[in-house]
């Protein structure tokens, strides 16, 4: 395993990382949960990301019980704020009373006195950013959090952010957690640029899409079972990709990781890390030997040709609008 900076900072993190959205607490039995995490700690992952809100907090808890004994100073503990973790209006979103409390949460269901990374999970629209902003800084200042990131923020906002930062002396955001994979790029154009000269990095996450770019789902052809595209709570996120035209291009890649000897989802890991600015890809996995399977991306290098090739592959069904990073007008 290769390890990266995450954006100027001093923290190192496993070019690979092992996130538990979907799975752990829903769609896997705790046993597959372990075994998983397991295997990614064999496999030398050292990074773990996880959110309150996954599985209504049941997936945090999950992970604090499978890394259990293992030493705190070998673990990135990444988790995330924003999205509902309750019925109440105040249950949500990014204000000094949300994050405090989420944040006191989600320490007690990992059963650790401290996350690596804090990040917050989208951009809250109804909350000023110095409120925000200060609470995260605050959070640091008390030792709960150590660095401090967001997800799918675009280009301005995280702009903002930095300007507040600054101009108050709070702590600087080190990195942005966004979708990225061969299909879906929209942070090309605006937020890596942006990020690379600010000193963010990205934690891409669906390296893999969900498993479409396994190559497992065929066009035509019902999803395989057990399969997230057949799990109650997945099946929703991936159907906007099982489209005939994406499947049958995913097929076409097949040769390609072929002639590299690797496996498809290797070979869709290896892409995103190309990208200096990635400091991390998170896999998600449902059995252990997808985690093994998927790991040996680290440090695979491919070349201009290979990766002009995978274009001419997928052409027009690749997602490049950065306006496609949205977070909601109003919080959920
Ligand atoms: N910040 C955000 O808003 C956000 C949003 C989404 C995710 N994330 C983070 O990113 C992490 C990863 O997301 P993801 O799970 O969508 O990533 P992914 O790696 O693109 O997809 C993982 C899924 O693909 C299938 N798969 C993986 N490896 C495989 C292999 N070798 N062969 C066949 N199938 C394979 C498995 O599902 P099946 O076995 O069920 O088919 C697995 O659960 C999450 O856990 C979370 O930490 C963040």
């Amino acid at each position: 395993m290769e390890f990266r900076h995450l954006g100027r900072s001093g923290l190192m993190v496993s070019e690979i990382s092992y996130g538990n959205w979907i799975t752990h607490g829903s769609q896997v039995e705790e046993d597959a949960a372990r075994e998983c995490v397991r295997a990614a700690l064999d496999e030398g992952i050292t990074t773990f990301d996880t959110a309150d809100v996954y599985a209504g907090t049941k997936a945090e808890e999950v992970l604090g019980r499978a890394l259990k004994g293992v030493r705190r100073e070998s673990l990135e503990i990444f988790t995330k704020v924003y999205w509902p973790t309750g019925a109440g209006p105040n249950d949500r979103g990014l204000s000094r009373k949300h994050i405090t409390e989420s944040v006191h949460g989600s320490l007690r269901r990992l059963q650790t006195d401290y996350v690596d990374l804090y990040q917050a999970h989208r951009f809250d629209n109804e909350t000023p950013l110095e409120e925000t902003l200060k609470t995260f800084d605050d959070l640091v200042r008390q030792g709960k959090v150590l660095y401090v990131g967001v997800s799918e923020w675009n280009a301005d906002q995280i702009s903002q952010a930095l300007k507040i930062a600054d101009e108050m002396g709070f702590d600087r955001l080190v990195s942005n957690q966004p979708q990225y994979s061969m299909l879906w790029r929209v942070i090309e154009a605006e937020v890596v640029p942006l990020s690379e000269k600010e000193g963010l990095s990205q934690i891409v996450w669906s390296p893999i899409a969900q498993g479409v770019l396994t190559g497992k789902y065929l066009p035509g052809q019902p999803p395989p079972a057990g399969s997230r595209a057949t799990d109650p709570a997945g099946g929703g996120f991936i159907s906007r990709m099982l489209n005939d035209d994406v499947l049958t291009r995913v097929q076409n890649l097949k040769p390609i990781a072929a002639d590299l000897g690797l496996s498809m989802a290797q070979l869709a890991v290896a892409w995103v890390l190309q990208n200096p600015n990635v400091a991390s890809a998170i896999i998600g996995a449902t059995k252990p030997e997808q985690v093994r399977d998927n790991v040996k991306a680290s440090g695979v290098k491919l070349d201009a040709e290979v990766l002009k090739k995978i274009d001419d592959v997928l052409g027009p069904v690749v997602e490049r609008d950065p306006a496609k990073t949205v977070s909601p007008e109003k919080r959920p």
